[in-house]
């Protein structure tokens, strides 16, 4: 089982190269299947569940060609088999996006119920609900989703709570659908941009993604292109969090400084200085940092995937900080951990009660889930002396190369996978 082992107290200096967003990625490579022509997805992140929803669409019959290390070409022209395995959407929730691309191709669809997730319950209702508007019939049978629709239509669908999730799935269903679909109270996050502008480059007709209004006027085919994936916020903003905590100095490259308002917005607040440039960020953490409230909210309010992170770093302020989760019901589990490394922190029902504290020290922990893990690595990094992570199977599914991105900005970082390895490296760097 691989760790990560980390000696903290270093300050984190230098330029990071940012990937791109494993969450824009995971819909658009779900969607590149629905053009029968080849599909090149440019500037694709090299994460786990990436890999893995590569792997679940080459096994439905789809050609994969990887050209290099980000990119990859896809044709669905090939595909024979509507069904996915229950082995993929176990590892990979978002898989489920195949559900739409599927049905808005074929008209059918069957995709295993995805399980529950460590951050809490994640009901998807509102994709049903979406593709049972647009026409389709949508049974729940031995645990698997089965959609079908003989013919699909445009429909006014009213989201219940704002998803992105659902509003990529319905969007991806309906831009083949015959006629107009309207989607209100539509997610408005950088990813359901990028899926709208993918989906219009293989010659989708889709407007307005990126306000709480999308209007699809369906198409009867897609054709094939070259799209470059937007770069990842959540990374991007994760190392601007490790440079706050460890007091560092470093630029962030390839990221859309408009994407990173929220997170620059409360680092500022918190006596961060942020230097916005065209394509890259620095960010300046030359004292200890200052307490703040936050409540997550979707896009464009602070993001639920940087709550962790956040928490980590006011974990280390000076006074009371308040953090407030709205989105997902489970995601404070790291907190035990993160006390664990001296933190001081209480949680009562959605809101943790942070009382910040001067030093951190290393600890045996383990990652709970993807951003929790991640931040349990900002800690270490932060803190005197050793910390071992594991569970880090959960951070390999969202970052590439998080401890080489790390050591190139100085960090003592390694990933272990026996004793060995791991007292090899704590003589090394002593
Ligand atoms: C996506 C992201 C995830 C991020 C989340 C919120 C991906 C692969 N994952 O997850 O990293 O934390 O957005 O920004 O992109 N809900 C329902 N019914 C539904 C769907 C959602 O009640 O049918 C609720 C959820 O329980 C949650 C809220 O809506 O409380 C938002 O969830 P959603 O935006 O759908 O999250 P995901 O798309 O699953």
């Amino acid at each position: 089982m691989e760790q990560y082992i980390i000696k903290g107290g270093i300050p984190l200096v230098g330029e990071v190269e940012i990937s791109g967003a494993k969450n824009a990625a995971l819909p658009i490579v779900s969607a590149a299947i629905m053009a029968d022509e080849p599909v090149t997805l440019e500037n694709l992140p090299d994460v786990n569940d990436i890999n893995v929803l590569l792997e679940s669409i080459e096994k439905i019959g789809a050609k994969v060609d990887r050209i290099d290390r980000h990119t990859v070409c896809i044709n669905g022209a090939t595909i024979r088999d509507f069904s996915v395995d229950y082995e993929y959407i176990k590892k990979i929730r978002a898989s489920y996006y195949l559900l739409g691309s599927l049905l808005g191709k074929y008209r059918k669809a069957e995709v295993p119920l995805p399980g529950g997730c460590n951050i809490g319950s994640r009901p998807i209702d509102q994709h049903l609900k979406g593709f049972r508007a647009i026409g389709a019939n949508v049974d729940i049978s031995h645990g698997t989703i089965v959609a079908k629709a003989e013919v699909m239509h445009g429909a006014h669908i009213f989201m219940d709570v704002v998803s992105v999730g659902a509003t990529i799935n319905i969007m991806m269903a309906a831009s083949r659908a015959d006629g107009r679909t309207i989607i209100e109270n539509a997610a408005k996050e950088p990813h359901v941009v990028d899926a709208a502008n993918f989906l219009n480059s293989m010659g989708a007709n889709i407007r307005g993604a990126g306000t709480d209004v999308i209007r699809i006027n369906g198409v009867s085919s897609f054709h094939g292109c070259t799209y470059s994936i937007v770069p990842d916020m959540i990374e991007a903003g994760t190392y601007m969090c490790a440079a706050a905590a460890t007091k560092g100095d470093i630029i962030i490259k390839n990221v859309i400084p408009k994407h990173l308002e929220a997170i620059s917005a409360k680092l500022t607040e918190i006596g961060c200085e942020i230097e916005e440039f065209d394509d890259s960020v620095r960010v300046v953490a030359a004292r200890r940092l200052l307490r703040t409230q936050v409540k997550t909210q979707p896009y464009p309010g602070f993001p639920t995937d940087m709550q962790p992170q956040l928490s980590c770093v006011l974990a280390l302020s000076t006074g009371t900080s308040i953090v407030t989760e709205s989105i997902f019901e489970n995601r404070f589990k790291y907190v035990d951990e993160l006390s664990r490394m001296g933190a001081n922190i209480k949680v009562e029902g959605n809101t943790a009660i942070i009382d910040g504290v001067e030093e951190l020290t290393g600890a045996q922990v383990s990652s709970p889930d993807l951003r929790a893990g991640a931040a349990l690595v900002i800690a270490g990094l932060a803190a005197d002396g050793f910390t071992v992570v594991d569970d880090i199977i959960y951070i390999q599914r969202g970052y590439e190369d998080f401890e080489g991105k790390l050591r190139s900005l100085g960090a003592e970082i390694d990933k272990v996978s026996s004793e060995e390895e791991l007292k090899k490296f704590e003589f090394r760097v002593g």
